[in-house]
């Protein structure tokens, strides 16, 4: 060891003791007679001590030494004079007698503190220095940290980690996949799996019972802050169980977790309908750390409404709806023109934001009223549930179209009233999600989750008839509006696999083509089973109080999909290529 101690754990237990430290220079202070150096490594900080009275010649080689050098030191633990509390080695320094210079550095390209002056792009080019600054090895050391307890949480509940092949065979089904061409086999490619799915089930037909994996997935598509192409995930399946065994198997997990990692008791998790999640917070993934419903305002008895024959635009829209914003009465005319202007933005997609202000003093103010009457507005915002001081956004259209913008309205005026705090945390599954959806462009039905998911046994029945109807017996688990996981039953019946398939387009020979292993094996003796799979950073970066699970990666990729340290995706070697048999016209 070139070390005795590492930099992180020298304190007043030690003091006289003679040391050993090994790290890199964060900065030095010259002090005239006296020069000191905050030495660095992965455990912490120690304050080295160089004297001139002491040793004019070690004093010297110590000015000359700049950030980022690799240092060795030898010397002696002593009292500071000025102590630190805030670090655990603030009570001490070194008080060095040798020192030597392991390796030299160029000036960083920015500097390694906490507030940085290194931009995104910088740091990810240099992404190894990047790593250097505590909070972002504080990611990664909490990722490691989430890794090792839910690796001891599943093998205490049975489960044996499997790995499973990364060179497969594309599928039409889900997102697009990142392709690997064969050299053997020219022509052909092997696919990136975009989830270990297909192989978890072959492992339960071969009786492994219950499988995880922390594993890779690829998937090429548009990327978002909680999106990268390559990212891991907790893939987990069980045989000889039903939904509620899954549930309660994960959900063991996520309370696990937090007790572990936040000190935090999680009481039993709430359950809510796919039908319900969108109804009231018109998503999947309901942030339900605040309430806020959506309300749809339309002519049922049981419902706030307008009377009808006023306005046009709401008398010929598919879906009016709206939500009660606490306390923001009071916006000014520039704050609600610039919520609109937000709103109408192509991302979020309302034509336009209605707006009724119930004011402190009773008064009624709104962007509607000249289409209804001051007692109408009011009836509608009370019947919303809106107080004095409250202000009542509305928005209209399309159905799907006008749900999402609420939702997203919804989110935005939670986070202008603070309360998405980060430190609160809100967890839920949602369950009985459509079997199927349908997809617009290319006229057929998609699986919702994938193709393998079982419908519900009560809705089998509708399969021939409305297939849009049934359920599945699939369900996510979502913290803080955020989708950590999902899963579902399997279907483990041949008949019904292959229905599936038709249902979705597939002729037979398509299927047998592309998932024959799968049919096949359900020949086999397959069980009942199930299971699920967290997206494994989306997890850490909702521990580490993050958006974005970039910060959680060691190596990630940019929003381009690019990985700009290594500068990959690059050209290849036409060498290389016409042994792929691939000729690329155009570059
Ligand atoms: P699903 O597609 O829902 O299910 O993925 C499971 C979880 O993985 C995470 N995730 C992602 N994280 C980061 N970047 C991405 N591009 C990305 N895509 C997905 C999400 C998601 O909830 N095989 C099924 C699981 C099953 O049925 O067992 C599957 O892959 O947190």
């Amino acid at each position: 060891m070139l070390r005795t101690h590492t930099c992180g754990e020298l304190s007043m237990q030690q003091n006289g003791l003679q040391v050993t430290l090994c790290g890199w220079v964060q900065k030095s202070r010259d002090l005239g007679g006296m020069t000191f150096i905050d030495l660095r490594d992965r455990y912490g900080i120690t304050q080295l001590v160089f004297n001139m009275d002491v040793n004019e010649e070690l004093c010297k080689t110590a000015r000359n030494v700049n950030r980022e050098y690799v240092i060795q030191v030898k010397g002696k633990v002593t009292e500071r004079i000025n102590k630190n509390l805030k670090i655990p080695t603030g009570e001490i320094e070194v008080l060095v007698e040798n020192l030597e210079i392991l390796n030299a550095s160029e000036t960083p390209p920015f500097t390694i503190e906490e507030n940085t002056d290194g931009g995104d792009e910088l740091r990810m080019k240099y992404r190894y220095l990047d790593l250097r600054r505590t909070s972002v090895r504080a990611n990664l050391e909490l990722r490691h940290r989430l890794a090792s307890l839910i690796r001891n949480y599943l093998d205490g509940e049975k489960f044996i980690e499997v790995e499973t092949p990364v060179l497969i065979k594309s599928t039409p089904e889900g997102a697009r996949d990142f392709v690997v061409p064969s050299r053997v086999h020219n022509g052909q490619f092997y696919a990136l799996p975009q989830s270990p799915q297909t192989f978890k089930q072959l492992l339960m037909v071969a009786g492994f019972d219950r499988y995880y994996q922390i594993v890779k997935c690829f998937r090429d598509e548009d990327l978002r802050a909680d999106r990268q192409p390559e990212f891991t995930q907790i893939d987990c399946e069980m045989s000889f169980i039903e939904q509620e065994d899954i549930l309660a198997t994960f959900e063991g997990l996520v309370k696990h977790l937090f007790k572990e990692v936040k000190n935090l008791d999680v009481p039993q998790l709430p359950r809510m309908t796919f039908a319900h999640a969108m109804k009231n917070y018109g998503n999947d993934k309901p942030d339900t750390r605040f309430e806020m419903c959506i309300q749809e305002l339309k002519s049922d008895e049981t419902q706030p409404a307008f009377p009808s024959g006023k306005f046009k635009l709401f008398d010929d829209a598919e879906y009016t709806a709206g939500i009660v914003a606490s306390g923001c009465a009071a916006y000014t005319r520039k704050q609600l023109d610039e919520l609109t202007d937000w709103v109408k933005r192509p991302q979020i997609g309302a034509g336009g934001l209605v707006y009724i202000r119930y004011n402190s003093d009773g008064s009624i103010k709104s962007s509607i009223d000249k289409f209804y009457s001051s007692e109408e507005l009011l009836q509608t915002a009370q019947r919303m549930g809106a107080q004095k001081g409250d202000l009542v956004l509305i928005l209209s259209g399309q159905k799907q179209k006008t749900q999402k913008a609420l939702s997203e309205l919804r989110l935005e005026i939670g986070n202008r009233l603070g309360l998405r705090d980060k430190n609160k945390f809100s967890s839920l599954w949602v369950i009985d999600f459509p079997l199927l959806e349908w997809n617009e462009e290319a006229q057929r039905f998609h699986a919702m989750h994938h193709p393998f998911t079982s419908p519900k046994p009560e809705d089998i029945e509708l399969l021939s008839t409305q297939p849009g109807k049934v359920r599945a017996n699939a369900y996510d688990l979502v913290i803080n509006g955020v989708e950590i996981g999902g899963g579902s039953i399997r279907i483990f019946d041949k008949t019904l696999q292959s229905r599936m398939f038709e249902i979705l387009g597939f002729t037979p020979e398509k299927a047998m083509e592309q998932f024959g292993f799968l049919l096949n094996a359900f020949q086999y003796g397959a069980p009942p089973h199930g299971g699920l799979a967290f997206g494994f950073d989306r997890l850490c970066s909702l521990f580490g109080g993050s958006d974005s699970i970039r910060d959680f990666i060691a190596f990630p990729k940019n929003n381009a999909a690019r990985d700009i340290m290594i500068d990959a995706p690059s050209f290849i070697e036409n060498e290389q290529l016409s042994e792929l048999g691939i000729r690329i016209t155009g570059h």
